[in-house]
């Protein structure tokens, strides 16, 4: 009898070559002691909570279209299978009077969830890729209303108590074509990221790899994102990049992954096996403890408000980097205390 993981549909043709290697996130069964250990500090895959089972049960595209409602959702249109999010609110600000000009590697628009299905059924390639990223909201029809209160809240309740994590903020749904690529970014808010249909790798990196990862300054659109591109990685510009040191699974159905905060992920629907459906769960941090040493992630966020600041006071973004460098060049080199 083969096991669970000798029966997978996927194997490493599905998967896009990069030139890291990188190391198994751990997958637990979700009455392992270990999950707990393991959450808040480091990812794992839960195995049998049951947290979308309403879900995972009966929902794929032509469920998702028979019962999403009437109004438009949010999808994503790229001409490359990358969907590199950007914040629009950054485009044209303050802190980019002049307008500095950036072209958003993808189009954001409203579509009606029929409308965004034919257009998959249609699809040929050359055209661009779609990807819908659609809040759940009362405004879902009734029966993915009745599927979402039908989910496994008193598991993940649970685990937000345990781990002392604030409110809910919000569930996306994710809609995806296969071979479709989220790069590398980190968000502030910690993730319970529940596959519901197809699969998906997950490419992670620890706060601690920082230096490596090269994200965009904190005013840029890109912010949060790694300007390193995993597949053509420029070496030259971000010669740390190849010292990363990434963990990565491929989830499936009934899967969910623990995505803690200010963790960098790379998201990718594996090629060739048809496309996905996932949910996630972002949740508040819990109140911050000062204990030192600190974290890395907290670290990571001093760094983010030193940066913005800096932005406050200075006004122009192009001033920034500059001051930083004549602040700290030849004066933090030696042994402070020497
Ligand atoms: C997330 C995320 C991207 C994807 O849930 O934080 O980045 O493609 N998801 O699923
Ligand atoms: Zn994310």
């Amino acid at each position: 009898m083969a096991s669970a993981s000798e029966r997978k549909p996927w194997d490493s043709s599905n998967l896009r070559k990069y030139c890291l290697n990188f190391e198994e996130i751990p997958r637990l069964p979700f009455d392992d002691p270990r999950v707990d250990e393991l959450i808040s500090s480091n990812p794992v895959i839960i195995e049998g909570s049951n947290l979308v089972k309403s879900a995972t049960d009966k929902w794929n595209l032509e469920y998702i279209e028979r019962h999403m409602g009437v109004t438009t959702n949010t999808v994503y249109l790229s001409r490359n299978h990358k969907f590199k999010y950007f914040d629009d609110k950054k485009i044209q600000s303050r802190t980019n009077p002049r307008g500095v000009e950036f072209s958003p590697p993808m189009r954001k628009v409203e579509m009606k969830v029929e409308e965004f299905m034919k257009k998959l059924r249609e699809w040929k390639r050359g055209d661009e890729r779609l990807y819908m990223q659609q809040s759940l909201t009362a405004a879902v029809g009734p029966n993915i209303v009745q599927d979402f209160v039908g989910f496994n809240w008193k598991w993940i309740n649970a685990k937000q108590k345990t781990h002392c994590w604030g409110k809910l903020t919000s569930n996306l749904l994710y809609v995806s074509m296969e071979g479709n690529v989220t790069p590398c970014h980190y968000d502030e808010q910690e993730n319970f990221f529940a596959q519901v249909y197809g699969y998906k790798r997950c490419i992670l990196f620890s706060p601690d790899q920082f230096q490596c990862m090269y994200p965009y300054p904190v005013h840029h659109p890109h912010d949060r994102q790694s300007m390193v591109d995993l597949e053509r990685p420029d070496h030259t510009r971000f010669p740390r990049f190849k010292d990363a040191k990434g963990v990565e699974a491929v989830i499936g159905p009934g899967d969910v992954l623990y995505i803690p905060i200010y963790w960098w992920h790379h998201i990718e629907s594996l090629m060739r096996l048809g496309p996905t459906i996932t949910i996630n769960f972002w949740y508040k941090a819990g109140p911050t403890t000062i204990e030192y040493p600190l974290k890395d992630h907290q670290k990571v966020s001093i760094m983010r408000n030193i940066e913005k600041m800096l932005l406050e006071v200075l006004q122009d973004p192009r001033e920034v980097g500059p001051l930083l460098r004549n602040m700290v060049l030849g004066r933090f080199d030696e042994n402070p205390l020497a």
